[in-house]
């Protein structure tokens, strides 16, 4: 990508959409759609973090996919325990720091092992920060957040203050972008995209590629983010 005149957002955001699509058009099983998702992630990841975008958060599995059927979040729970232990070597070579966000109960031991290790070694990476939510609710984030400010008998709560108790301590996200053509958020860091700029490509996740992405960017260095104020073009 030419960074040329393009605006450079500092944190992105994709809900990794369209997995199941993706494979039932191919005559395949859903599961073989998560299978090149995953695979797509560590592709798209690398690539982000390497265009001068310091964070990506990406909503791997929220708190209601729960309600999937059985072999569909067994086969995604498996896929994250085998992936995270085989790919600490992957992250460590691109040099990508990553972290989770999301609630630990419900979670087995070995996903939540798999989670730790990834994060123990990676922790001193410096080319960006990949942040998979993973069984993650927007509005689970904010009471729990709520919750840990209560047991700090804290009174009164600034903004600054409260981004503090979410999950994790990241800049708000510039550009929210959601593969698969769905046009809503499904719960999707609620705090943090106040001010994002959205976008929805009609590609399914395993289809999203660099140029793709190349094309959010565009977009995204057209759009005049005013933040409430007035345009800079004016
Ligand atoms: C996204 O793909 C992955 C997860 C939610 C885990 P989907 O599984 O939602 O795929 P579609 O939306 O059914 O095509
Ligand atoms: C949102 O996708 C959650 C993730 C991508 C992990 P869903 O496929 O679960 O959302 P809905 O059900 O279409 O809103
Ligand atoms: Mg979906």
């Amino acid at each position: 990508m030419s960074e040329g005149k393009l605006k450079i957002p500092m944190h992105v955001g994709i809900i990794l959409d369209g997995n199941g699509r993706w494979a039932k058009e191919k005559g395949m099983k859903r599961t073989a759609g998560h299978l090149a998702g995953y695979k797509n992630l560590k592709r798209i990841s690398k690539y982000i973090l390497n265009s001068g975008t310091k964070y990506l958060s990406v909503f791997a599995f929220s708190t209601e996919n729960f309600n999937r059927p059985i072999e569909e979040v067994n086969y995604l729970m498996n896929l994250f325990i085998e992936g995270f232990n085989k790919d600490r070597k992957f992250f460590m070579k691109e040099n990508i720091k990553v972290v989770f966000s999301g609630r630990r109960e419900k979670l087995s031991q070995e996903v939540l092992h798999a989670m730790d290790k990834m994060m123990e070694e990676t922790e001193n990476n410096t080319n960006g920060v990949l942040n998979i939510c993973l069984n993650y609710g927007g509005r689970a984030e904010i009471v729990d957040a709520v919750n840990k400010i209560i047991k700090d008998n804290k009174e009164n709560i600034t903004e600054e203050e409260f981004k503090k108790y979410l999950y994790r301590d990241l800049p708000d996200i510039d550009l929210m972008i959601r593969t698969s053509g769905e046009i809503r958020i499904s719960n999707f860091m609620l705090w943090q995209i106040s001010y994002a700029e959205l976008y929805f490509p009609k590609c399914y996740f395993p289809d999203f590629n660099e140029l793709e992405y190349d094309r959010a960017i565009e977009e995204y260095t057209k759009r005049d983010r005013r933040f409430g104020g007035t345009s800079k073009n004016e």
